[in-house]
């Protein structure tokens, strides 16, 4: 198994995955390592809906008819494209945020937590010899997709998450700089006294 450093800090996302699908005990890891995303409050405030085999082209008409809501005009292409979009991996997993009101713990914490659980489910993926990748697409924010696969009006699309066997090489990864990103912080710019 890959080591837990090289993981995360090489993940890469598959445009282009293929047959074969995780299988029960390497989806039973998967889930549980989505389930071990930080979670203010132990709200649980995600759920996950597994899309496979013929359910693809169900979700496809879903997409089909959300695209048709935005773009009532939509050529013939642009329908095959959102019906078929489902065909491009062996499974989905829908990852959906289900929001909760508490006094500590707002909506926004709730939606990081479901994308934490989201990215959870990418590395333990990848983690065991699969690969996959987060899409999203204007579909998921559509009220009337959520409906239709089920959500409740607390409930909200994170991620559609095309999971499978990567089909080719991995991509380069682009070069990043730590420090590009990080810097020490040592108090206001402006002195301020405490009054
Ligand atoms: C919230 C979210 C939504 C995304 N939606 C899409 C999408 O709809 N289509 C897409 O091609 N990539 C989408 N991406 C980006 C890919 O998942 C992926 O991160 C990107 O292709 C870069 O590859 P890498 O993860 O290997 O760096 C999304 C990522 C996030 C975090």
């Amino acid at each position: 198994m890959i080591d837990a450093m090289t993981l995360l800090t090489e993940r890469n996302s598959a445009p282009k995955l293929i047959e074969p699908a995780p299988g029960a005990a390497v989806r039973e890891a998967i889930f549980a390592a989505a389930l071990r995303a930080p979670d203010h409050a132990w709200l649980r405030p995600w759920r996950f809906l597994t899309v496979e085999g013929e359910a693809r082209q169900a979700l496809g008409s879903v997409l089909e008819r959300s695209l048709l809501r935005r773009e009532p005009e939509a050529d013939a292409t642009a329908r095959e494209r959102a019906r078929c979009a489902p065909l491009r991996a062996p499974l989905v997993v829908v990852v959906l945020a289900r929001l909760k009101a508490h006094p500590k713990v707002p909506p926004l914490e709730q939606r990081l937590s479901a994308g934490c659980a989201a990215h959870g489910i990418l590395l333990a993926t990848e983690a065991q010899g699969y690969a996959g990748i987060w899409r999203t697409g204007a579909a998921a924010f559509d009220r009337e997709v959520v409906r239709e696969l089920g959500g409740g009006e607390d409930e909200e699309i994170v991620a559609f998450l095309y999971l499978g066997s990567r089909e080719g090489k991995a991509k380069r990864l682009p070069a990043m700089a730590v420090e590009d990103f990080v810097a020490p912080w040592n108090g206001p710019t402006q002195d301020k006294e405490t009054p």
